[in-house]
């Protein structure tokens, strides 16, 4: 048996499976994010620690006879997440979310300062950790005087299993500090933002023992002092649950943000089109990622503002999307990564006409999505992925219309896994399962099978097309009249 905890956005989820993959069971414990400004996302890192010992005791309740077998555990997390503890461990303040874009200047003025694209092979954008630790360092100097250690949101989870500071390269890839071609800290990378290794926790392979439970929660849970793995960032610690690890394979996550992920076997980075190049959280592989910042967001906030909810909203969609809707919708809401690095960015309906329905404009929001996905797929060919075929996994994919959208605007064919739990969770019980063996084995992240292919509907891909060069110009014509901006 081993354990997969998954520190999410929206919740943790702790998932076992048995030695031959099963799913034995899963729980879910949810987290609330806090915007205490325009911009910001927080969460208090002890809320993640109650949501795992909820998620974690279901477990023991359900299945007391299992969790007692379990050997080991696997942790995955949302990325970039900026959590400052002090001299006795605790957090100075809540922690900076992936999502939080308050730390624009801070990315320019640390570009200025050193080269972080040569460095990290990534831009500096405003969710990552390193800027945001520098916006502390600018607004909350008596914080950031008081910094001993910065964890991210899994490995301050891992602390408190087991008492050591750790991270591992997938994960830590996200903060800006990484050398990400040779999978190690930079101290001129931590110079720029005033800290040092010291500041940091080791760095383990995702696949390899991180520390061990401590013998008090050991002894609570009635179970062994069993190793954590190093584990991953979300985004890779899914790949492991789709068995996505080498050149050709990928997957796109349709979450609160949008993924599209390629595996890759070396380090190959493209900042002209803000494309994410992490290390994965296996051994000597790396991956390439366009992120778009609001997916599901949209719809939700769509349905936020009609009053209804998205499965509802998406139910009054044909069966088959035979044609464009007339409005145009920029999914920016809450600025936007891949390709254009722009927090400022912001959300837009054009060609607006009194017969606009609801249901219509459901349509552009799915749309909407779609191109800010095949802007990402444009991102990561242009940085030597050429992806076919890929995984579709996330609540979002759950609606045929919007797949059937985004495999038109992409031309990319999506895969639907067979009924079944590949998520981040799952990827992060298999590392926790790797780690008990010697060597790595590629053998151990099988592909699931796949139980349905969405093919790209040529019509509907030719039509797609002009409002797609649209769409482009749109973002442009936006940022163009933005408050601030310069015509
Ligand atoms: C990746 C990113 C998000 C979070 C969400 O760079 O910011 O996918 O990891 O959990």
């Amino acid at each position: 048996m081993h354990i997969g905890l998954d520190i999410g956005t929206s919740g943790v989820k702790a998932l076992l499976i048995s030695e031959d993959e099963k799913i034995v069971c899963s729980h879910d414990a949810a987290l609330c994010v806090s915007r205490p400004q325009p911009g910001w996302s927080e969460q208090n890192p002890d809320d993640w620690i109650a949501a795992c010992k909820q998620a974690i005791g279901r477990i023991r309740e359900t299945h007391p006879d299992e969790f007692a077998g379990v050997a080991s555990i696997g942790l995955s997390g949302q990325m970039h997440g900026a959590t400052l503890l002090d001299r006795n461990d605790r957090p100075l303040r809540p922690c900076i979310l992936w999502n939080d874009g308050r730390s624009e200047r801070e990315c320019a003025e640390l570009e200025a300062k050193v080269d972080v694209r040569r460095l990290t092979g990534n831009i500096a954008m405003a969710g990552f950790t390193a800027p945001k630790v520098a916006w502390v360092r600018k607004h909350e100097p008596d914080v950031f005087a008081k910094i001993h250690k910065v964890l991210l949101p899994k490995d301050y989870v891992r602390f408190w299993l087991t008492g050591e500071y750790i991270a591992d390269p997938s994960d830590a890839a996200g903060t800006l500090w990484l050398d990400v071609e040779k999978r190690q800290w930079s101290e001129e990378l931590l110079a720029a933002t005033e800290l040092g290794l010291e500041h940091m926790p080791g760095l383990v392979e995702g696949t390899k023992v991180s520390g061990y439970l401590r013998s008090e929660l050991a002894r609570e849970w009635g179970i062994d002092s069993i190793p954590v793995a190093g584990g991953g960032g979300d985004n890779a610690a899914t790949a492991c649950g789709m068995g996505v690890l080498s050149p050709g394979t990928g997957f796109l996550s349709l979450g609160t943000s949008g993924v599209l992920f390629a595996a890759t076997e070396r380090f190959a980075p493209n900042t002209r089109d803000a494309v994410h190049a992490f290390c994965h959280a296996v051994p000597d592989r790396w991956h390439q990622m366009g992120v778009i910042l609001s997916a599901v967001d949209s719809l939700n906030w769509f349905g936020r503002i009609t009053g209804r909810d998205a499965p509802d909203l998406v139910s009054e969609l044909p069966e088959r999307i035979a044609r464009p809707a007339k409005a145009l919708f920029l999914p920016y809401l809450s600025g936007e990564r891949t390709p254009y690095n722009d927090p400022s960015a912001r959300g837009a309906f054009i060609d607006l006409a009194i017969s606009c329905s609801t249901a219509e404009l459901t349509q552009s929001v799915l749309e909407g999505v779609a191109f800010a996905l095949a802007d990402c797929n444009d991102a990561l060919i242009h940085a030597g992925s050429h992806l076919e075929a890929v995984y579709a996994v996330g609540g979002g994919a759950r609606s045929r219309q919007w797949l059937d959208i985004i495999a038109a605007a992409t031309g990319l064919r999506l895969l639907i896994p067979e009924a079944g739990d590949y998520g981040a969770a799952f990827g992060a019980a298999r590392l926790g399962r790797a780690c008990l063996k010697e060597t790595f084995d590629l053998n151990d992240f099988k592909a699931p099978a796949i139980q349905a292919e969405v093919v790209p509907c040529i019509e509907l891909a030719e039509q797609y097309s002009a409002n797609r060069a649209r769409f482009s110009a749109l973002f442009t014509a936006v940022k163009a009249v933005r408050p601030g901006e310069r015509l």
